[in-house]
């Protein structure tokens, strides 16, 4: 089979679950990866056996890298995608797509001019658990969708992560750091949101780092760090959404959908399985319904080798710069909601992107 060559920028926490997953798709080779910190990329080579660890500016000038995948901080996802953009390749960013409305439309119109694909995680949504869930509600197994929750309760991540600090600066926060999995995951399963507001808070202006190896230094709070948002979706559906870092306990469920003939609980969009529980009128107890389609265990990543085959056939990748484009108005516009105390009329929409086959074999994607 033809392979895509990726190139990796970004050699951080997240990008060991990259490394592996990409290299178990059948249709990518993980040519190439590359840090501003030479000596992360050279681990991560060495660790996974990538043929090349460089300089971000050889990486991009590599002719054979179709792909570029950008594992970087938030606040560097617009710099570096539209970086690649401007060397002819595809981007596929973590989330967020940009920390800011306006850099990610940039973003969209260089890759438009271009004709280049963007594209963003999380790529979870394309996982057993969600893609079973889009499935129940499409073939009517709730009725008509009435509303959804979605609670994203913690405390922080500065007693583990070991550079937590971009968690607290602007483009930061919980919304933006875990709303895309929550957010992508509601227009996988109900569609665009047309209208929005929110409230927001931060309940510790300061936080002290105790994890490894910036024990002891404390982060100045530059952004909300406690979010509750409604949302009217175009459908007609209306959500709630809490995130937040404020929170010690909760037991909130971590998504579900109300529909007018029962109620679906959705598992967590941070990971890719099950399990799926649904309880119609007629239900005496909640019951585990089967998972219909395959991608169970970690496998991000998939969303590249979906855009690599997309790239091949011409037809749409699943995990579009729109659609992450559209979540990141939606989080900014929670943010802009409670400091205007205003609704905001979202001015972005997207398309959900089209289920899965059933029946992939777990290293590929549909042509
Ligand atoms: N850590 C997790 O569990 C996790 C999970 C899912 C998604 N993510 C997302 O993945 C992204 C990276 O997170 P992380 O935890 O790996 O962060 P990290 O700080 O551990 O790693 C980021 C890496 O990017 C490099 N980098 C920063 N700016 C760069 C630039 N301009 N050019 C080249 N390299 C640059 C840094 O040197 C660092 O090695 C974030 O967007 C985060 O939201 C993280």
């Amino acid at each position: 089979m033809d392979r895509t060559r990726v190139g990796i920028i970004g050699c951080g926490n997240i990008s060991g679950a990259y490394l592996q997953g990409g290299q178990s798709y059948r249709n990518l080779e993980i040519a190439a990866c590359a840090d501003v910190l030479p000596e992360r990329a050279a681990a991560k080579a060495a660790e996974f056996g990538v043929p090349r660890s460089c300089s971000v500016e050889e990486l991009l000038a590599d002719p054979s890298i179709e792909i570029v995948v950008n594992l970087t901080v938030p606040k560097a996802h617009a710099e570096v995608s539209l970086q690649a953009v401007a060397a002819g390749k595809h981007v596929h960013a973590e989330k967020p797509l940009a920390t800011c409305r306006a850099d990610g439309a940039r973003l969209m119109a260089a890759a438009a001019e271009k004709g280049l694909r963007v594209g963003c995680a999380p790529d979870t949504f394309m996982g057993g658990g969600h893609q079973t869930c889009r499935k129940l509600i499409d073939d009517g197994a709730i009725g008509e969708p009435v509303g959804a929750t979605a609670f994203m309760l913690c405390h922080g991540h500065e007693t583990w992560h070991p550079s937590p600090e971009f968690y607290y600066e602007v483009g930061g926060g919980p919304m933006m750091d875990m709303g895309p999995y929550y957010l992508t995951a509601l227009v996988n399963m109900l569609g665009p949101i047309r209208r929005i507001t929110g409230s927001t808070r931060i309940t510790f202006p300061e936080r002290l780092i105790t994890s490894q190896p910036k024990a002891g230094k404390v982060v100045t709070v530059e952004t909300p760090t406690h979010i509750a948002g409604v949302m009217d979706f175009a459908s007609g559906a209306v959500g709630t959404i809490l995130t937040t870092f404020d929170v010690w306990h909760s037991t909130l469920p971590r998504i579900e959908v109300y529909g007018t003939e029962g109620s679906l609980l959705v598992p967590d969009p941070n990971g890719f399985g099950g399990p799926v529980m649904i309880r119609t009128k007629s239900d005496a107890e909640w019951r585990e319904a089967p998972l219909t389609h395959g991608f169970t265990g970690n496998r991000r990543g998939v969303a590249v080798a979906d855009m690599a085959a997309a790239i091949r056939s011409g037809r749409s990748h699943r995990a579009c710069g729109e659609l992450a484009y559209h979540v990141l108005d939606v989080m900014e516009g929670f943010i802009d909601a409670s400091a205007n105390g205003a609704h905001y009329e979202v001015a972005s929409t997207c398309s959900r992107p089209a289920m899965l086959p059933v029946g992939l074999p777990d290293d590929a994607v549909d042509d």
